[in-house]
């Protein structure tokens, strides 16, 4: 309702990489999948709630002469509430922007994760042009000369300039959805200043914690000629104003699947007998993308330490590994791809019997309702990310358990961990505290889960992701009608 208020007379426009929705042909039909992003998660409840026009990369759908139909299309199939519009990129343009400048270079810059950051030229020059190429896409589709437009992380951040230049009255709202670095760390870019001019065409520039605005305006301070007011957390910069403010992301509340989920115990007999496990065998959940910040090879030493240290669980203890391969064109995910399988394999050879594995690794896409069935099933949900923005998975694990039994184990490092304060908090690098974190959580008392899911869930139902997205639009309403007065009175 509040988004609707807001915004009503506004047209919005919302502009990422990620495409909510991927079409892809299979025979007669066209088959439709969800994928896997925290961002798609977040955005598209609010897209449903304010209709508009969403403009992203046509990544997933794979065949474009099947699909070309579909680059204007009305989403979610089953019910249309917005239009999905499409931009196609070559293979060549999709390798510079896409897999180069924006997942070899700020992905590992932003993340810190030990993966060194790469930096081409040519991958820039893509980065450049397609982020003009979103711009044109965004002026084609403004029905007005001052449209909200909400720009979708490190993908677009040369987009919020390019947007200011062609409709300077337009509000443009930017989500970086990942970590921002120290000055020292962002200046090894060799772009650094256009990425920042880029983004400081932004009215207002969310990220998830303060620690990240306070990176993001020290980088800014000190590498570009602004004016900086730290008390109203602005900057100024060739005549226009940026709020940097940090909104935290979260998901839908109720969950999307409160009506017709199964209950807990349905799904726990279901997961455990699909694997061939008694109803007594305790159950972990780790859901990832297959991606290097993750994780995942740290979890998987902390359940092999934790059944070292207590072999009781051996037998007793399964943890499921669900994967979704992402960005395997780049070899630093082809190879984090086998160390993950090869790590899982000397585990499960090291502890299996005939009836029982200690992991199960499943590298393939789910849809969210399947991922929503594992989550009530688990006693435990790991999240051992080594840098992560915000991490949506810990919030839907706590949303999807209504019975309030479970525990979260999560990375200290994460955007959840500064809202999530009754998970078990864990350094993801430091195995052993994992392991007995993880241990901690499957003996914990009936009680003691309870109280701390309680806890949790009261946060993720009042924090959800319209209290996120009607924030930044209070926000930016805000602003708005100030710039409005003040073009008025001169
Ligand atoms: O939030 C990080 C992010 O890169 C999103 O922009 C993206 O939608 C998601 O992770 C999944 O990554 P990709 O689109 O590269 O598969």
């Amino acid at each position: 309702k509040l988004l609707h208020k807001e915004l009503s007379g506004d047209q919005v426009l919302v502009v990422s990489n990620r495409e909510p929705y991927i079409h892809s042909q299979e025979g007669e039909t066209i088959r439709v999948q969800r994928p896997a992003s925290g961002l798609v998660t977040a955005v598209e409840p609010v897209m449903k709630a304010c209709s508009g026009t969403w403009i992203a990369h046509g990544s997933g759908s794979a065949d474009r002469q099947t699909v070309d139909a579909h680059d204007r299309v009305g989403v979610p199939p089953e019910k249309p509430a917005y239009t999905l519009r499409r931009i196609w990129l070559s293979r060549e343009e999709e390798s510079g922007y896409y897999y180069g400048f924006a997942n070899e270079g700020l992905w590992p810059l932003c993340h810190i994760a030990h993966v060194r950051p790469v930096f081409r030229s040519n991958d820039w020059q893509q980065y450049v042009a397609i982020n003009r190429r979103f711009a044109d896409a965004v002026v084609r589709e403004a029905k007005t000369d001052d449209p909200v437009v909400l720009v979708q992380d490190y993908h677009l951040a040369l987009l919020p300039g390019y947007i200011r230049a062609a409709l300077p009255k337009a509000t443009v709202i930017t989500f970086w959805h990942i970590p921002w670095p120290n000055p020292e760390s962002f200046g090894i870019c060799p772009w650094r200043e256009e990425v920042l001019q880029g983004m400081l065409g932004s009215t207002i520039l969310g990220f998830h914690t303060p620690f990240h605005c306070k990176n993001f305006i020290e980088t800014v301070d000190r590498y570009l000629e602004t004016r900086i007011e730290h008390e109203s957390s602005t900057i100024s910069h060739n005549g226009k104003l940026t709020m940097v403010e940090s909104y935290p992301i979260s998901i839908q509340w109720p969950s999307p699947w409160q009506e017709s989920q199964a209950s807990v115990e349905e799904c726990a007999r279901e997961i455990r007998s699909s694997l061939g496990i008694g109803p007594d065998c305790l159950v972990g959940i780790g859901v990832d993308r297959l991606d290097y910040t993750k994780g995942i090879l740290e979890r998987f030493w902390a359940v092999e330490r934790m059944l070292e240290l207590h072999p009781e669980l051996v037998g007793r203890f399964t943890f499921i590994q669900i994967a979704a391969p992402t960005r395997t064109a780049l070899d630093d995910y082809q190879n984090f791809d086998a160390q993950v399988r090869a790590l899982a394999a000397r585990i499960n050879k090291r502890f299996a019997t005939a009836s029982w594995q200690p992991l199960v690794l499943r590298i393939e896409h789910h849809e969210p309702e399947e991922v929503n069935r594992y989550y009530r099933a688990a006693d435990v949900c790991m999240v051992t990310s080594l840098h992560d923005g915000m991490n949506l998975v810990a919030k839907e694990y706590v949303a999807a358990r209504d019975d309030e039994r479970g525990a979260l184990v999560l990375s200290q490092f994460t955007g959840a961990a500064h809202e999530l304060h009754e998970a078990l908090l864990v350094n993801p690098y430091h195995i052993e505290q994992t392991a007995e974190a993880l241990h901690e959580a499957l003996v914990m008392p009936e009680y003691e889960q309870r109280e701390r899911m309680r806890s949790m869930r009261a946060l993720v139902r009042d924090f959800n992701v319209y209290r996120w997205a009607g924030r930044m639009l209070l926000d930016a309403a805000r602003i708005r009608q100030r710039e409005k007065l003040a073009a008025r009175i001169g």
